[in-house]
């Protein structure tokens, strides 16, 4: 299997319930390296920049306005077909769907606020993970 890299952003509902070192031990138990790793706290113009696929969606402003009202984690993984096991790892978008045992089922509340973010396929984690990080930063 390739060893792939994505981006992770634990939310700002998952820092302020003080669980981001569950988070990481999580990812590293589950054999994903931490390539790189910065606690930020985005701007709205930095959350809709990230999000801009999403932008023509209903609920852009209530995500934006979401992920720019608090602190946030921006985490690079790396490992093994990285991109699907941090999915899996994650669980479904709505934690009422997520599997038991996810960080979305352990830590979501709720479909807008649900703890973790993670790249969906292999292209845009190289795009997602270049919007936070400079190849110089990951190790
Ligand atoms: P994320 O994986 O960060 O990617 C896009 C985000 O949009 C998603 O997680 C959800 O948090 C959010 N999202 C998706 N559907 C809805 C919805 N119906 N209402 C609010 N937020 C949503």
């Amino acid at each position: 299997m390739a060893i792939e890299r994505t981006l992770s952003i634990i939310k700002p509902d998952a820092t302020k319930k003080g669980v981001i070192g569950k988070i990481i031990a999580r990812f590293e138990e589950e054999g994903l390296r931490i390539a790189a790793v910065r606690k930020t706290h985005l701007s709205l113009r930095e959350a809709q920049g990230f999000y801009a696929v999403h932008s023509a969606r209903g609920f852009f402003g209530e995500l934006t306005e979401f992920m720019s009202s608090g602190p946030c984690v921006v985490i690079v993984l790396e490992g093994e077909n990285a991109v699907l096991k941090n999915r899996d790892i994650m669980g479904a978008t709505n934690p009422a769907n997520a599997a038991p045992n996810t960080l979305r089922k352990l830590y979501a509340d709720n479909v807008g606020e649900n703890a973790v973010h993670g790249s969906d396929s292999l292209e845009n984690a190289k795009n997602e993970i270049a919007y936070f990080f400079r190849e110089t930063e990951l190790h």
